[in-house]
């Protein structure tokens, strides 16, 4: 007989933002986390029995972040670029090749080593569940192995073979391997397929080969698209039904209203999901670009996310908290609108919110696909307690590291 999961009631909750369209933010609050679940969420004084209790003494409580955007396989430094580039050189894809050569150059221990180290670190700073992408190895072994490396720690692995063409390739000729001999054999180690649309890396009939051999494949869609420029990226991942497009930071009107059409009737998204616009405040920064857009995005009615984009060229951090902050200091967002973008966005653009998971249940093992990105009964216990009263903290006191613990799974980690 498996042993009955034991259920702790989390009590003392100053705050508790669900993310619930019933709930909302409560005041006074209690839940009840059983196994891997949340199981009841309340008043405090409609509390029912659990076997242990843990009072959080008035604490503002959350769901842990989902970063969905990431590149934690990597080996080497590019301090020097940045430097060069807060002295005013601009940001070019061509530094993606010194990480490719670092990474290919690395045993992979010390890629491992390197994930776990950036993985521990997103936990201490609240993240519960996050993607991450291959990208830096560029040949079918390199690719697979940093597949394979990623599943050891990721939510969500991305096969990103198409992040820039490896020197002295043709671009056509080595599309032809991404799509071909690469894509076949990364396919069962990934959930979805990226490409990097904007000049200096694939042009647009080139990204819509990477992604429709993708689709074929059966896997989800992502692009980097419309980052350092206009481009094409936005239109082609709206037409082909992407799960997200990522960076966004050049939007006319046309492509934001397109992107919230996306989820009006389900249209042109695969499933009837639309496509996210995942917003990345900390590269928007580092590279000196434009932040996203995202006010218009949430005013047009397009869901959003926010995400670290951890890689070591252009945004070098992990710290989702940096990124709510900014995005309500300086991108126009609420509290709540940011918190939002950086836990539900997160898992919709992942499809492991409640309507992505539904159905997936039976073919995972055990609770694996509970939906993330909720305090509600049901979700996968992923919490984080701040040390404070609310997540008004988070931009109220920016840069000060306000995790007290952290929940994963109904396991406590932090
Ligand atoms: O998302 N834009 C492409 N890829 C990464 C940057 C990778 C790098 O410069 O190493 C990004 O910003």
């Amino acid at each position: 007989m498996p042993e009955q999961p034991r259920s702790t009631l989390i009590t003392g909750i100053g705050e508790l933002t669900t993310n619930d369209e019933g709930l909302g933010r409560m005041r006074d609050a209690a839940l009840v986390v059983e196994g891997d679940a949340i199981t009841w969420v309340g008043r405090a004084s409609d509390a029912p029995a659990a076997d242990a209790r843990i009072d959080v003494e008035g604490r503002a409580v959350l769901p842990g972040w989902v970063d969905s955007h990431t590149h934690l396989v990597f080996a080497g430094d590019r301090t020097a670029e940045f430097e060069a580039r807060m002295a005013g050189q601009a940001y070019a894809a061509g530094g993606i090749g010194v990480t490719v050569a670092a990474t290919r150059a690395a045993s992979d221990e010390a890629l491992t080593a390197n994930l776990d180290r950036l993985a521990d670190e997103m936990l201490r700073g609240g993240t519960t569940a996050f993607e991450t992408k291959t990208g830096y190895g560029l040949t079918v072994a390199d690719e697979l192995r940093s597949a394979r490396i990623a599943a050891t720690r990721a939510d969500a692995v991305t096969f990103l073979g198409a992040h820039l063409v490896p020197e002295g390739e043709d671009a056509d000729a080595y599309v032809d391997l991404v799509t071909g001999a690469m894509l076949d054999a990364v396919a069962p180690h990934v959930d979805a397929v990226d490409v990097f649309c904007e000049r200096g890396a694939f042009d647009e009939a080139q990204s819509r080969r990477v992604l429709e051999a993708a689709r074929a494949a059966g896997l989800a869609l992502r692009v980097h698209g419309n980052q350092l420029g206009p481009g094409p990226g936005v239109r082609l991942a709206v037409e082909l039904g992407a799960a997200s497009v990522d960076h966004v930071a050049f939007l006319d009107d046309d492509e934001v209203r397109m992107l919230a059409d996306t989820w009006q009737g389900g249209s042109g998204a695969a499933g009837g999901r639309g496509t996210v616009a995942t917003v990345l405040p900390a590269c928007d920064l580092s590279t000196r670009m434009p932040l996203a857009p995202a006010r218009r995005l949430l005013d047009a009615g397009a869901v959003v996310a926010i995400a670290t984009n951890c890689n070591p060229g252009t945004s070098y951090t992990t710290s989702m908290a940096f990124c709510v902050a900014t995005a309500v200091l300086q991108m126009g967002l609420t509290l709540e609108e940011a918190v939002r973008a950086a836990t539900l966005g997160g898992a919709i653009a992942l499809g492991r919110d409640e309507a992505g998971t539904a159905g997936a249940g039976a073919a995972q093992a055990g609770t694996a696909r509970l939906p993330l990105g909720r305090i509600r009964p049901g979700s996968r216990a992923d919490l984080q307690v701040l040390e404070a009263p609310s997540i008004t903290h988070l931009a109220y006191r920016p840069g000060v590291p306000l995790v007290h613990a952290v929940w994963r799974a109904g396991e406590r980690l932090v």
